[in-house]
């Protein structure tokens, strides 16, 4: 019998419980050993909850308990989330965790304490809830340099924008929606703002390149200045707008780290990602493209991780699993302002022709787009891969001249 703990008892936490519930026999076959939750630590009452005796208040009880060999961490946020987790390790319990929050900024710190204390420190459902990614990266592509990650991370997002273009639901309407369905952050705007996705691509990239990016180098900007109009044009481009993290190896060996809306060609695996489900794209030098895909957010798909992960901790208690990465320095990572792509640009002038001839002087390659029952003074134009500061000059000139930019837009090159 081995024993775990869980520490948190909120939509994930309490997924985790009913999982190691529900599932014990199969999970028992599986790690080869009985897994019986010991405590669950919650600083509010449950006295309704079937496991109402397991419950405690206090830290102490797991971290002085030496029978428990795991413990979840399913609290969010990184305080006292990272003190907790710290204390484990040291005292030689593996760790599981769905929170990416704090292995987006401490992650480095707690694998090397892992390392050091020969225990486990494993986060599969950080990344893409219930969808397997951490495991395939460091294990079934290992033999692949990752040339390029994107993905729709956030499911919040993507419900959200799914609504907004399918049903023309309001935002708020959707994000309640989505707060309802437990998908959302406690404070939504970490979603809406591609904070909690910016976390993801941290994680994913620390893992494919081996040094830790912080979400703080990572250009990071939400879905709350998406329109309808922009939604109309990507459409009749042939594609979606979707919330992308994005991290691809550059030549000089810097990273190209962000998350942003970008158009996306309907041909491209992330097109039909819809509602809560995630999408992500690896490139492997040898394997090409490995889209993974499922639900990325809500209860029993991130607490599915969750346990197993915490079977994997049971079947290695005295081997430590491959799963690392030192700290990063943020020369890693090319400045914003240098990052090369094309860009879908909304402009809204008083004469369109003389508009136009200005930006094909400011743009290279640019494409004008239509859409039915666009106003009089409105101009959607593409371009060609254009560096960033480039771009920024551009619409500073296009000011200048009294054409107003309403919408500047990555456009994938997936
Ligand atoms: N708020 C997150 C999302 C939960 O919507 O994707 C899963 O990490």
């Amino acid at each position: 019998m081995v024993y775990v703990a869980i520490m948190g008892h909120g939509v994930v936490g309490s997924g985790v419980a009913e999982v190691l519930l529900s599932h014990k026999e199969s999970i028992a076959r599986r790690a080869k050993e009985e897994i019986a939750i010991k405590y669950i630590l919650d600083i509010r009452e449950f006295p309704d909850s079937p496991y109402v005796e397991k419950f405690t208040k206090s830290f102490d009880d797991i971290l002085q308990d030496e029978e428990v060999r795991v413990v979840a961490e399913v609290m969010g946020g990184v305080h006292p989330a990272y003190e907790f987790t710290k204390s484990c390790l040291e005292a030689g319990k593996s760790v599981v965790t769905s929170n990416k929050e704090l292995v987006a900024t401490k992650g480095a710190e707690l694998l090397e304490i892992a390392r050091e204390h020969n225990v486990n420190y494993l986060f599969e459902a950080s990344v893409g809830g219930g969808i397997p990614i951490i495991r395939p990266i460091s294990q079934c592509l290992a033999a692949n340099e990752v040339i390029e990650v994107a993905g729709i991370l956030n499911g919040t997002t993507n419900f959200i924008l799914t609504k907004m273009i399918r049903e023309k639901m309001g935002f708020e309407e959707a994000l309640r929606l989505a707060q309802q369905l437990g998908y959302a952050e406690r404070n939504p705007t970490a979603d809406v703002e591609g904070l909690d996705a910016g976390r993801k691509i941290s994680i994913l990239a620390s893992l494919c390149y081996g040094k830790h990016i912080y979400p703080d180098w990572v250009h990071t900007q939400g879905i709350s200045g998406i329109t309808l109009e922009d939604v109309a044009y990507a459409s009749s481009w042939g594609g979606v707008i979707k919330l992308i993290g994005q991290v691809r190896r550059l030549e000089d060996d810097t990273l190209d780290i962000t998350v942003e809306p970008m158009f996306i060609e309907q041909s491209s695996q992330l097109a039909g990602v819809d509602d809560v489900f995630n999408g992500i794209l690896v490139k492997g030098d040898a394997t090409g493209d490995v889209v993974f895909y499922g639900k990325g957010a809500g209860k029993l798909p991130t607490a599915s991780a969750v346990v197993a992960d915490v079977i994997d901790c049971v079947k290695h208690l005295k081997a430590r699993k491959y799963l690392y990465w030192t700290d990063g320095t943020k020369d890693l990572v090319k400045p914003y302002e240098q990052t090369v792509y094309p860009v879908y640009l909304r402009l809204q002038a008083e004469d369109v022709p003389a508009a136009l001839e200005l930006v094909k002087t400011l743009l290279p390659q640019v494409k004008t787009l239509s859409r039915p029952q666009s106003p009089a003074g409105e101009l959607a134009v593409m371009t060609g891969p254009v560096v960033v500061a480039r771009q920024e000059e551009a619409v500073a000139a296009l000011q200048e001249a009294g054409v107003k930019v309403l919408s500047k837009i990555r456009v994938a090159e997936f």
